[in-house]
């Protein structure tokens, strides 16, 4: 259920790097979240973004997000790094798309950037259980380094490898030992910029790692080139109605126009609002979403991004 928030702290947390402090404009407990939750936060325009949250889980008095000023922005950022102290959001309740495991042997967590954001969540909900985790964070330089003095005055300090590009403290994280090294019962989690992350988990997977020991939250797609995109059409299986999907439009976008409305947030396949069953016909996976193991059984599709490989989609709505 979505919820007015209040913004009652922001803070500069590191170059190019606010974070907001929410607590609900009623006064009542939010929702309690578990660590790798995030939100979505509504901004002027229609706008609908997710960010996770950074607070101790557990926390109901208050939500805290981090957002980084994306040279790049398609508007989020820059909306919510214009709002301000005392304004009002509407946020949905917390969703968690990148949850721990079970109970690991132990937990490798690796952040890039403002990655960092689910990755400290998940460092404090293990240090607070006592689980064995180390954390390796990288950014670009100490300026750009969030979190960097909470995280030296927390608990689990010792537990943190920090890693700049450049400037001071100029240092590389060793990820191929690291990975080839680590204990074959600990889980891996990374959260980044695409290319940390295809870093990461190449390198895990090259260091023979399993799937179901990989974990990962991508902040945005990949540009997958359209230019040869075809038209196909899809199918409701319900109903049997036949919709056809030009070239140039999402599955979203032809369903809608057809009068049926799927539940969408983040439009390019990262967040897994929209996923959607297939019954018959092969999808053209452009997510970030789907693991491979559920891309190759194709029983699911992301509709705002993924489109088709066969003539038609039968889709279980
Ligand atoms: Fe986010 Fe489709 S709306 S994956």
């Amino acid at each position: 259920m979505d919820r007015t928030v209040r913004v009652v702290h922001k803070t500069q947390e590191a170059l190019g790097i606010c974070s907001f402090e929410l607590v609900a404009a009623d006064n009542r407990p939010l929702p309690s979240f578990s660590a790798g939750s995030h939100i979505d936060v509504h901004l002027d325009g229609g706008l609908v973004r997710q960010y996770s949250l950074c607070n101790f889980p557990g926390e109901r008095h208050r939500y805290q997000i981090a957002v980084l000023l994306d040279q790049n922005s398609r508007g989020g950022s820059r909306a919510m790094h214009a709002i301000e102290q005392g304004q009002t959001l509407l946020i949905s309740g917390p969703r968690n798309h990148f949850p721990l495991a079970h109970e690991p042997r132990h937990s490798l967590l690796l952040a890039g950037g403002i990655g960092v954001t689910p990755i400290l969540c998940m460092a404090q909900q293990l240090a607070a259980t006592g689980a064995s985790f180390e954390m390796h964070y990288c950014t670009r330089s100490t300026e750009r380094t969030a979190f960097a003095e909470r995280i030296r005055r927390s608990s689990f300090a010792g537990r943190l490898h920090l890693y700049h590009d450049e400037g001071r403290g100029q240092r590389k994280l060793a990820l191929q030992p690291l990975l080839a090294n680590a204990s074959q019962e600990s889980h891996l989690y990374v959260c980044g910029p695409t290319g940390f992350m295809d870093w990461v988990l190449g390198t895990a997977r090259a260091a023979g790692w399993q799937e179901d020991r990989l974990h990962w939250e991508y902040f945005a797609a990949t540009p997958v080139a359209t230019s040869d995109d075809m038209p196909f059409e899809v199918q409701i299986a319900s109903t049997g109605t036949l919709i056809p999907v030009a070239a140039d439009q999402t599955v979203i976008a032809a369903l809608a126009a057809a009068g049926i409305s799927v539940p969408v947030s983040c439009e390019q396949g990262v967040c897994g609002t929209c996923v959607t069953g297939v019954i018959e016909g092969l999808p053209d996976h452009r997510d970030m979403y789907l693991t491979s193991e559920e891309q190759a059984a194709g029983s699911m599709f992301l509709p705002c991004c993924s489109r088709s490989k066969t003539p038609r989609l039968v889709l279980d709505l």
